[in-house]
């Protein structure tokens, strides 16, 4: 059974004026557990009402979405569904609760009523997943953009969920503070079996996933493997670049070396040049 299941999903919200603005349209998907699934698609398109539909913030305006199999208008599934989807969004600064990192993080455990022991347990657990031991007793405000977030994903960890969305969640931080994060999620899809929805508007972050979503009108226009998303065929109509290796590969292409196949990583893409050097 898929983890995530959308049916023809609508969802509409009522401007200021009372006037209608359509953001998801007609949307039917299923996400397996386990996945890292990646979702692009240019501002406006969609992305975070998607995001808000999958932990019931937001219920459909048409259609049905099902979480572990409940309906998300379903009261008697609300409490599991928040539990078992967590959110990480983009600023890193609005989402630290307590001034010490280890309280931060045994916050939402302790809201769900987690036994003392189990809450030590788990505090452990997440500050380890993430690799921020050293900074248990830390202040977040010290702390690097690329901490603060693995701080904020810890957090959700620590009420065990099986699915973490993060909301464009590394678009504030420096290159060093992306890579701390992105490793962090390879590393919650890969040691702790946790689905990963990754709204992003870096291409070279989507490369990573094992699928991709593209919304464009609040529809999906595209979804599959990287490799097939990156092909390079109708990605400009939806506001979307090559990773800078699949760029790469393709000029070299044009400019006449029979670079084989969509290059994504940048060792696909040194072993492709060794092998036709
Ligand atoms: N609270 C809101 N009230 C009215 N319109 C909204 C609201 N939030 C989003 N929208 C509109 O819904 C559409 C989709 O927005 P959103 O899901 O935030 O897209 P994305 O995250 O891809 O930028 C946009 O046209 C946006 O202006
Ligand atoms: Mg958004």
């Amino acid at each position: 059974m898929p983890i995530i299941k959308l049916e023809n999903v609508g969802f509409s919200y009522k401007d200021y004026d009372g006037r209608v603005i359509e953001a998801l349209k007609n949307l039917s998907l299923e996400i397996e557990a386990g996945l890292f699934v990646a979702v692009l698609g240019r501002n406006g398109s969609g992305k975070s009402t998607f995001a808000k539909l999958l932990n019931a913030l937001l219920v459909p305006t048409e259609g049905k979405v099902y979480v572990k199999g409940y309906d998300t208008t379903d009261p008697d599934g609300l409490f599991d569904i928040r539990k078992s989807v967590g959110m990480v969004f983009q600023n890193p600064d609005n989402q630290m609760v307590a001034s010490i990192v280890e309280d931060d993080i045994a916050f939402g455990p302790e809201n769900i009523g987690v036994p003392r022991e189990e809450i030590k347990t788990r505090v452990d657990w997440a500050l380890k997943t993430v690799g921020m031991e050293e900074y248990r007793n830390a202040a977040p405000f010290k702390m690097s953009g690329g901490q603060k977030q693995r701080v904020a994903i810890a957090g959700i960890l620590a009420i065990k969920p099986d699915v973490v969305i993060f909301d464009e969640s590394t678009s504030m931080l420096d290159p060093a503070g992306r890579n701390e994060v992105m490793a962090v999620i390879k590393r919650l899809v890969k040691e702790e079996g946790i689905t990963v929805i990754f709204i992003t508007h870096d291409m070279n972050e989507a490369v990573e996933a094992d699928r991709i979503i593209v919304l464009d009108g609040g529809a999906a226009v595209m979804d599959g493997a990287p490799r097939e998303i990156f092909k390079d065929e109708g990605l400009d109509a939806y506001g979307l670049k090559l990773p800078t290796v699949s760029y790469i590969a393709k000029r070299l292409k044009e400019g006449g070396m029979p670079v084989d196949g969509p290059v994504m990583t940048p060792d696909a893409l040194a072993e492709e040049l060794c092998r036709l050097l």
